[in-house]
C-alpha cells in the first residue's frame, strides 16, 4: 500500500502521540499527571445537556442538517457577537456552522491555498495552519512568536516579495500555546497589512472566553475594514466544555464564507442540528458555568504559577487560555526537559518545539486537569527543582 506523498510532508499529530504515551506509561501501571492535551476537564453544563436531551427526539433534526448551520444557531452567534464584541454580523451571509474550528481551519485553508502558494503562519502554533497549507500543496512562511514581542508577529519582517504571493494568514489571539494576548492595535496593523498585500487573515478566537482578571479579548472583526478581508473562527468546545460535541462557527466577510461554503458543501454535510440547538442554549442561555469555569481556572493558573516561579521558573500569570508557556530551566532543550519529567516524575507536559521551530526552549503547561492533579504534579516537581 502507498499512501499519499502528502502524508510524508507532516509530522505525527502531537496529540495522538501523546496519548499514545501515557497509554504505554498507565499500561506498566505508572501513575501518570497529564497536564498536555487542552480538553477541560469538567463536563459539559446541564443546561446544555438539558436542551440536547429534548432536542434528540426531534425527526426533523434526524434528517441532514442545512450545510451553513441552522438559521437559529446563525442568529445566536450573530447575537453574541453584537452583544460581546458591538460588531453586528448578518446571521444569513456572515455566519456559517462549522463541525469544530479545526474542521474550519482546514477547509478555510483549502478555499484560499493552491498548490505553491503562501501561508502566513504563526510559530510556535496550533499545528493544524500549517499541516492544512501542506495538505493543500501550499507552502507554510514562519512568522515567529518571539517573547520580547509580547509572542506577537511582527509584520515589518515579512519578506515583501512574500507577502505580495501569500494568500492566507492565520492568527490565534488569546493564543495557543504561548497564552499571549492580543489588543486592537495588533489587529488594527493586521488588517492593514493584509489590505496592503491584499491577503485573507483568520483569526483563530477558539479561547476568546478563557479569559481572566477581568480581561476581555477584543475582535478581529471590531477593527475598521477587517469585514473587507477577515474571518475569526470561534468554537465552543473550551467555554462550553463541549470539545466532544464538534460545534464551532467562522463569522465574518462574506466572500470568504462563500468560498469556505462551497468546500464545505463538498466535504461535509453540517453538524447535527440537536448540536447546535444545544450549543444556542450555550450561547444564548445563563453564562454561569462560564463563570465558574474562569474561576475554577483563574485559581489553578495561580497556584501553578506561584509553584513555578518557587522552582525557579521567569513565568508570569496569563490574561487568557488555560495554558502556561514556561521556559525550560538552562542545560535542556523542550524535548530532553518534556522526557525529563516523564521519567523522573511521571508528569506530562508538551514541549515547545512540537508547535514549532520557535517553541524550542518552552514547554507547555495545560491546566485542565483536575485540582488535586495539578497539586500532585507540583509536588512531583518540587522534588527535581
Ligand atoms: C488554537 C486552537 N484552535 C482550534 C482548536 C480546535 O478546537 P475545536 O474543538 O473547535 O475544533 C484548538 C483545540 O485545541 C486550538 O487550541
Amino acid at each position: 500500500m502507498k499512501v499519499a506523498e502528502r502524508l510524508n510532508k507532516i509530522p505525527p499529530y502531537i496529540s495522538a502521540q501523546i496519548d499514545k504515551k501515557i497509554a504505554e506509561l498507565r499500561k506498566k501501571g505508572v501513575d501518570v499527571v497529564t497536564l498536555g492535551v487542552g480538553d477541560p476537564d469538567l463536563p459539559t453544563p446541564d443546561n446544555i445537556i438539558e436542551v440536547m436531551e429534548k432536542a434528540i427526539w426531534e425527526p426533523a433534526y434526524h434528517r441532514y442538517p442545512d450545510y451553513e448551520g441552522s438559521i437559529e444557531f446563525r442568529k445566536a452567534v450573530a447575537e453574541y457577537y453584537e452583544r460581546r464584541f458591538d460588531v453586528k454580523l448578518n446571521p444569513e451571509n456572515e455566519v456559517m456552522a462549522l463541525i469544530g474550528s479545526k474542521e474550519g481551519i482546514v477547509n478555510l485553508t483549502y478555499a484560499f491555498v493552491d498548490h505553491g502558494d503562501y501561508a502566513l503562519i504563526p510559530d510556535p502554533a496550533y499545528p493544524v495552519y500549517k499541516t492544512a497549507t501542506l495538505f493543500a500543496g501550499g507552502i507554510p512562511y514562519t512568522m515567529p512568536l518571539l517573547k520580547e514581542n509580547n509572542f506577537l508577529p511582527d509584520f515589518t519582517k515579512i519578506d515583501t516579495d512574500i507577502a505580495r504571493k501569500a494568500k492566507l494568514m492565520f492568527l490565534c489571539y488569546p493564543n495557543n500555546p504561548t497564552s499571549a494576548v492580543a489588543d486592537k492595535k495588533f489587529f488594527e496593523e493586521a488588517v492593514e497589512f493584509a489590505k496592503t498585500y491584499d491577503i485573507v487573515i483568520c483569526n483563530d478566537s477558539a479561547y476568546a472566553e478563557i479569559t481572566y482578571d477581568g480581561y476581555e479579548s477584543p475582535s478581529l472583526l471590531s477593527v475598521k475594514g477587517a469585514e473587507d478581508i477577515a474571518i475569526e473562527l470561534g468554537s465552543l468546545s473550551k467555554p462550553y466544555r463541549m470539545t466532544g460535541w464538534r460545534i464551532g462557527y467562522a463569522v465574518g466577510n462574506r466572500d470568504i464564507m462563500k468560498a469556505l461554503g462551497r468546500i464545505k458543501t463538498n466535504v461535509d454535510s453540517g453538524q447535527f442540528t440537536a448540536i447546535q440547538k444545544a450549543a444556542v442554549e450555550a450561547l444564548t442561555g445563563p453564562q454561569d458555568s462560564l463563570k465558574e469555569l474562569r474561576s475554577i481556572f483563574t485559581a489553578r493558573r495561580d497556584m501553578m504559577v506561584s509553584a513555578l516561579k518557587e522552582m525557579g521558573f521567569d513565568v508570569s500569570a496569563p490574561k487568557g487560555t488555560f495554558y502556561i508557556w514556561a521556559p525550560v530551566p538552562e542545560g535542556y532543550s523542550s524535548m530532553s526537559f518534556s522526557e525529563m519529567l516523564v521519567e523522573k516524575a511521571a508528569v506530562v507536559v508538551i514541549p515547545g518545539n512540537a508547535y514549532g521551530e520557535y517553541g524550542e526552549g518552552f514547554f507547555r503547561i495545560s491546566l485542565t486537569t483536575p485540582d488535586d492533579r495539578i497539586k500532585e504534579a507540583i509536588k512531583r516537581m518540587k522534588e527535581i527543582f
